[in-house]
């Protein structure tokens, strides 16, 4: 079920039988020469799209926006500060457990979001215990390629030149979604140079193409419908379980 296309009757009707929301969360970014920009929200966004035609799971829309300071030198990167964001998820938060959500999980796209939603969970939870409130509250994070297997069978079917930006599995589930759009290019080198990350400037300077360690040339269509099968039912087993934490209420 999707948030976006139900009525808000739907949605009280949802909350008598589960109080748990799914959340994509991502970032739109530079994703190499041939990677989508949106890459890693499309990425939670179609394994979440997907899990909710298999299964009673109510997905929120899409937190498209995240910690992308590094890659603003690629025209298209749309980046939030960490304050913003952080403000940010907390309203996302609050708006939806005033309606009595009390299970938010949030499936998330980009590992440099990892800190700053982390951060934004402790202020609500911080909120919750200064004002003493029952338990009842939780809040996950997940990333996709943490899910059950996921991360296994991406380094089976790319064991060299995966990386950690703009690799072929994420590139793949793209592909699989969204076969028309996609790119080729020629690489050079075909695995890109790795280091760290700093700011935008020096992150263009490190990596000219955008690219860090992967080779994306070897994501295919075939290849990412065989990630997006294994993380929707890694999904589902774990919003399950999430659903039926004890102490959680409903
Ligand atoms: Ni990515």
């Amino acid at each position: 079920m999707l948030l976006h296309l139900s009525t808000w009757a739907e949605i009280e009707a949802y909350l008598e039988r589960s109080r748990t929301v799914v959340i994509p969360i991502g970032s739109n970014e530079q994703h190499g020469p041939t990677g989508l920009l949106g890459t890693d929200w499309l990425c939670p966004e179609i394994i979440a799209h997907e899990a909710q035609k298999e299964a009673d799971i109510l997905v929120a829309p899409t937190f498209n926006i995240g910690m992308a300071q590094h890659h603003l030198d690629f025209p298209g990167t749309i980046a939030l500060r960490p304050s913003t964001f952080m403000a940010a998820i907390g309203d996302w938060a609050r708006s939806l457990a005033h309606h009595g959500f009390t299970r938010l999980y949030f499936l998330n796209g980009h590992g440099g979001n990892v800190a700053t939603i982390e951060a934004a969970f402790s202020e609500l939870y911080a909120e919750a215990s200064f004002a003493a409130r029952p338990r009842g509250f939780a809040l996950k994070l997940k990333n996709w390629w943490d899910l059950k297997g996921v991360f296994k069978l991406a380094h089976q079917q790319f064991p060299a030149g995966h990386g950690s930006h703009a690799t072929p599995s994420e590139i793949a589930v793209t592909q699989w979604a969204y076969p028309d759009a996609i790119k080729a290019a020629n690489y050079a080198p075909q695995i890109a140079p790795t280091g760290p990350i700093r700011e935008a400037s020096d992150f263009r300077a490190r990596f000219p193409d955008g690219r860090m360690g992967s080779d994306p040339g070897l994501a295919t269509p075939e290849k990412g419908a065989e990630l997006v099968r294994l993380a929707v039912a890694g999904l589902i087993e774990e919003v399950r379980a999430f659903g039926a934490e004890s102490g959680v209420s409903r």
